[in-house]
């Protein structure tokens, strides 16, 4: 499957297809009997191995605003169903091939329409601001959602210190690319170094997190050690893991999924439950590890109180 050309590749078919195969397999050999015996969930659990990842560093944290009340996934679940392509497209990849990847020393460099440009160091980022821990949803273009302990701090904190010019209207990221670490980066049927952005009010929404770990250290690499973005209100692709760049620009930025399909993947990208994919619907979800989709998306996935104000007046339809 990774030797499909890039134009073969789908978003939507690439990794869900492993999945729906695997279940396939494991279904055809316990048959209706034993498939009534099992529960949605605990089929479910079946379809997510476990497999021992690096033990990240402890980090101590606060508890931080906006945290959800829902029940927490596991951390097997978080740190096995991952979307990072540049370690592989199936959502069991990233667990098995990041493992060597080296995070340290680390900088992400900061540059563009500012007036104080500079790098930071992994310990100086570490020092910006007392660590929060945050219960955030993140809801994924494909359809499943986690809920997970977060941590960091609001990147607006960052953006501060740097002091954008008034020509500053957007923000660019990058995520780190070594094709010699990530050798298959070359089959993701995407552009690599993966990009992102927000505007620049969507940026210093105090929501935005810098997230530096999450369940109490530092992030595996497969979640997007050492550096990533958290933006909860946007479908999963928008929170860029491993970060290394930010510039922040007077127009529009690139980003990785609307170059690859710009009908499907828009630049805004806000959950919508109202606004299908063009391929799927995206009113419900299912959160790992259920099979079955029983959760009711929510307009921009339950944050409306907090970024709504920042839609006013615009359609989202148009800028999906
Ligand atoms: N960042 C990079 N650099 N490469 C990726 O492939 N995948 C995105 C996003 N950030 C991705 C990325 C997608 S599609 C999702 S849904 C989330 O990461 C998944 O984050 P998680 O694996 O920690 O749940």
């Amino acid at each position: 499957m990774l030797l499909r050309k890039p134009t073969d590749l789908t978003y939507a078919d690439v990794t869900p297809k492993s999945v729906y195969l695997d279940r396939r397999k494991f279904l055809r050999g316990i048959g209706i009997a034993g498939l009534a015996a099992l529960a949605g969930q605990r089929l479910l659990e079946l379809a997510i191995p476990s497999q021992s990842v690096h033990a990240g560093t402890k980090l101590t944290s606060i508890k931080g605003p906006f945290s959800t009340d829902e029940k927490i996934n596991s951390f097997n679940d978080v740190t096995h169903y991952n979307n990072f392509y540049e370690f592989g497209v199936d959502k069991d990849q990233p667990a098995k091939n990041s493992q060597k990847f080296v995070t340290s020393p680390w900088t992400v460099s900061v540059s563009g329409e500012v007036k104080k440009a500079r790098k930071f160091s992994m310990e100086e980022i570490l020092k910006l601001a007392p660590l929060e821990e945050r219960i955030y949803r993140l809801r994924c273009v494909e359809g499943w959602s986690i809920v997970v302990p977060w941590i960091g701090f609001s990147l607006s904190t960052l953006v501060n210190l740097v002091e954008p010019t008034p020509k500053a209207r957007f923000v660019a990221f990058e995520s780190y690319y070594d094709p010699g670490q990530m050798p298959l980066g070359k089959y993701a049927g995407i552009e690599l170094p993966y990009v992102e952005g927000l505007r620049l009010d969507e940026a210093m929404n105090p929501l935005t997190l810098l997230c530096v770990g999450m369940y109490g250290e530092t992030l595996p690499n497969q979640d997007g050690a050492p550096v990533r973005l958290v933006v909860p209100w946007k479908y999963g692709f928008k929170s860029i893991k491993s970060l290394v760049k930010i510039r922040f620009v007077k127009d529009q930025p690139p980003t990785t999924w609307n170059l690859y399909s710009s009908q499907e993947y828009g630049f805004y990208s806000n959950v919508n439950p109202q606004v299908d994919h063009p391929r799927w619907s995206q009113a419900r979800e299912r959160r790992l590890p259920e099979f079955f989709k029983t959760h009711k998306t929510l307009m921009l996935n339950g944050y409306g109180e907090q970024v709504a104000s920042l839609y006013a007046g615009m359609d989202l339809r148009k800028n999906y």
